[in-house]
Parts: C-alpha cells; structure tokens; sequence
C-alpha cells in the first residue's frame, strides 16, 4: 500500500482507503484498499472499493479523496491514469478526475467520467502531471476540488476548481502557487479551516534541502495562511514540515463527529520504497491517527486520545542520573516494542551542561534504534543505521527543537516495526519504519555529561486490535 484515501467520516465510521497492489508487495496497477473503523485504532477490511477496469483509469486508481454528498451517497473523487498512443507510436500516461459513487460498502465509477479532462487543465501545465484531487464543499453549497498539478517550468503547483454538483467543473485559479522553492510536481493537496488559520498540505517531489527544515527527496509541508470564500483564495503565510524523521508522505486528514480534525500519513518513502525483498507479506503501513491544531502558527500533532484506552502496566521512574560513570543504563520494566513511553530530560546542573543523551529502543546484542538530544545545539536526531538493514537508504534525520536550556521532552510510540517521536507536546514529529526483528526489545539510556531523566511507559494492549498475520 501506499498513499491513505478517501478518509473521511461516514454514516459513523471513518473509511480509509488506500493506494493498493494486491497482487504482490511491488506498486503495481493502482486500486483503492478500503477499511473502516469507530475509533480510528480497530479497523475492519472491506472489499476492494476501485479497480483499474475502465479505459479511462486502466493505468491506475491513483489517490483522491471523499465527501459525504446531498444524497447522503459516499463520493469519491480520484485521479485515472490512462495510456494514450500518441502519433510517433510512443505511450503517454494522461491523469484525469473522475468519480464514484457508493454507500460505505460497495461503489460504482460515474457513467461519464472523467470528471475533469485534460481539456480543463489551464495552457503549459502538464497532462501527465495532474492528479490527487481533494474536495470539499463551500458554505455556499458550491463543490470545491484542488488538484496537485506540474507547470511548464517543471514547478508544481495547486489547481482549483469548482462545481454545483460534483459532476461538471470549471477552473477557478492556481490556489496555491510555487516559485521554484517548494520542489517540482506537488501530489497529494489537502486543505481545511482549523483553530481560526486556514491549512493547506501538500507533498512536493525532488525538493533541496534547506537547513533542519525540508530534507531532499519528497516532503510533505504544511502551509498556514488565511482564505476568503468569496473570492476562492488562499493567502499563504507560514510554511513548514510536517513531519521531521524519514517515512512520512501523503498524509490526508479527516474530521470526526466531534469536530477533531485527524491526520492519518503513509510511513514510508519513495526513496526507500525499492529496497524492500519483494518476498515480503506486504509493504508500506499507515501512521498512527494523529489529532491535529494550530497553536502560535505551528502545525501540532498528537496521537489521537484512543489511543490512551490502550495503556497497561505503567512503569515509572524520577530523576534517574545518567552520566559517564552510570555509563549506558536500562530500566526495570522499560522495554517493548508496542509501548507507549514519555521522556523528559534535562540538566543535572543548568551551570554544568551535558553533551549528549542517547536512547536506544529495538535493542539487543546486535541491533538498534536511537533517538539522540544535543542540548547545546538544541538538535534532536532519528538514526537507523543499525536495525538490521542490508540496505544503505536514508537512515538519519535531524531536527532543531524549540527548547534552549536541555530541556527535552518527547513521547515515543512503539508499534513493532515502527518509532514515531512526538517532541515537545507535539510540536514536532519523527516518524520511522525499522526492521528490526520483534526479539529485539531493549531499551537503554546514556549520557555524555550529567543529564536527569523522568520516564513513564505502558504497554499498548493489543489483543484486540485487528492485526496482519
Ligand atoms: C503519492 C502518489 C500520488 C499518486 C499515487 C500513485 O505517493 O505518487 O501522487 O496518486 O502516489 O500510487
């Protein structure tokens, strides 16, 4: 699987779709996966909800998103891809919109789609580039939908367009344009209104590294601004990452019944998404849910408050010395790999800063994990180099927290084959896969210099979540 689908809440239960191969664990022609679920962590599976079956998406169901509409009907937008001869005899891959229809269960594609044809893309932007759709539906009842798009220059940019039924479109404007800064082709936009700020996501390819903030390769960026209606405009303001450590992509967001906005990503990358033995179960899993707000113009992130149903055995320890004597240390009942467990570090003697604290989880005689805080720096890094990889892909990333007295504190979620970071209340994560095999347990603590330490950890109770065997 790749990029999440279609989430949405409907008819009381959240659907995530999602890009699938099922015939093997290789991207292959493109369906849409599809499970549900009440509370975001247990999910059921459904039938396949897209296949590839019609002339117009017969290279592939690629991403898009859903609506509940009038009708009270399931409506999924997504792109299809489809193969053109052109008059050299060579083949060109033409990405158009298109719609179906269904009732939480079963869905039907539209009888006349595409919905939006290359005939509708503006003059110089790509035919070959133009995919992911998002909709939404305006106070004025109108449909609004803004597609990921590729300019003559090679720059993406964001396409808008607007509707009164969801059936027939007309372009707006570029909604959100790009200079050159943010990359090339930008896949996968979202936009929704949350705490007062307007946000829109999105997903640019090859991009250039600029300091801690963006790395190269593909990112995903959130951009804060504001948005007026009536005139179908965006005002973009801040940008920044979303998600600072190495598998995060093509996150769609949700809004649930009691108004949390919910952002489930896809943890992995394309970068590293061809080094994995093709002999594998499966490949690529979903993010946790992860509860959205913007606070002092900053995206945070926290794992959705479900998940909190899940804790058992709390184990807990205060003001635990880790320095050059204690050298590397474990704790008591401080292990797992599907454990929940917050850290708070700071210096023994705010006159006598330390110089480093190292965390190693998935641990044992062989392998590792570390999460490692430079407190003069204010520089927190992921690094994977040794969890039992054979491959040589990105296995580090770095990030600059906000904190500049060697305070840190960061809640780390376990789930068997991932690390997910949440620093400083959410306002950065770090996301990673480690294929660690599943004995490696351990955790353990050191430090250059004096540094104090809280930990609280729980078990995540898993017995009846719905698992992959
Ligand atoms: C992003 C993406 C989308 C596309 C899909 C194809 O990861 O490239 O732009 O719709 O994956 O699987």
């Amino acid at each position: 699987m790749n990029d999440p689908n279609g989430f949405s809440y409907y008819n009381g239960l959240f659907h995530m779709f999602y890009q699938y191969h099922p015939y093997n664990a290789v991207w292959g022609p493109m369906h849409w996966g599809h499970a549900v679920s009440k509370d975001l962590l247990r999910w059921e599976y459904k039938p396949v909800a897209l296949a590839p079956d019609e002339f117009y998406d017969s290279f592939g169901c690629f991403s898009g998103t859903a609506i509940e509409d009038e009708d009270g009907n399931h409506f999924l937008i997504y792109t299809g891809v489809m193969s053109r001869t052109q008059a050299d005899g060579t083949k060109k891959e033409y990405q158009q919109q298109c719609v179906a229809i269904g009732d939480g269960e079963n869905y039907t594609k539209y009888e006349s789609n595409p919905v939006i044809s290359t005939s509708q893309i503006p003059e110089g932007f790509s035919v070959l580039d133009f995919r992911d759709p998002k909709i939404w539906k305006g106070t004025d009842g109108d449909y609004r939908c803004i597609i990921g798009a590729k300019d003559k220059d090679d720059k993406g940019q964001i396409l808008q367009y607007r509707s009164k039924d969801g059936f027939h479109w007309r372009f707006v404007n570029v909604f959100v344009g790009n200079d050159g800064n943010y990359g090339k082709m930008w896949e996968c936009p979202d936009f929704f209104l949350l705490d007062g700020k307007a946000v829109v996501i999105v997903n640019p390819q090859n991009m250039l590294a600029e300091g801690f903030e963006y790395n190269n390769g593909n990112n995903t960026l959130c951009i804060i601004g504001d948005y007026d209606e009536g005139t179908d405009t965006f005002i973009p303001q801040i940008c920044h990452s979303i998600d600072y450590g190495i598998d995060f992509y093509a996150p769609e967001t949700a809004e649930g019944s009691d108004g949390r906005r919910i952002l489930i990503g896809w943890m992995q990358n394309w970068d590293n998404s061809s080094e994995h033995d093709i002999h594998d179960p499966y490949f690529g899993q979903m993010s946790l849910p992860r509860e959205i707000r913007i606070i002092d113009d900053r995206l945070y992130q926290f794992p959705i408050k479900e998940l909190e149903a899940l804790r058992r055995d709390c184990v807990e320890y205060r003001d635990v010395l880790l320095d050059d004597e204690t050298g590397e240390i474990v704790l008591k009942g401080i292990e797992g790999r599907t454990i929940d467990f917050e850290v708070e570090i700071y210096p023994d003697d705010i006159d006598d800063m330390y110089d480093k604290v190292t965390i190693s989880m998935a641990k044992n005689d062989t392998f590792h994990t570390d999460f490692i805080f430079r407190p003069r720096e204010s520089v927190v890094k992921i690094d994977r180099e040794f969890s039992e990889s054979r491959r040589a892909p990105v296995y580090q990333r770095e990030a600059e927290i906000s904190n500049k007295e060697g305070i840190l504190k960061a809640r780390f979620i376990l789930d068997r084959y991932s690390v997910e970071v949440f620093i400083e209340d959410g306002r950065q994560v770090m996301t990673a896969t480690i294929p660690t095999e599943l004995d490696a347990q351990g955790i353990s603590f050191a430090a250059i210099g004096k540094a104090k330490m809280n930990v609280v950890k729980y078990i995540l109770h898993e017995d009846e979540l719905c698992l992959y065997s």
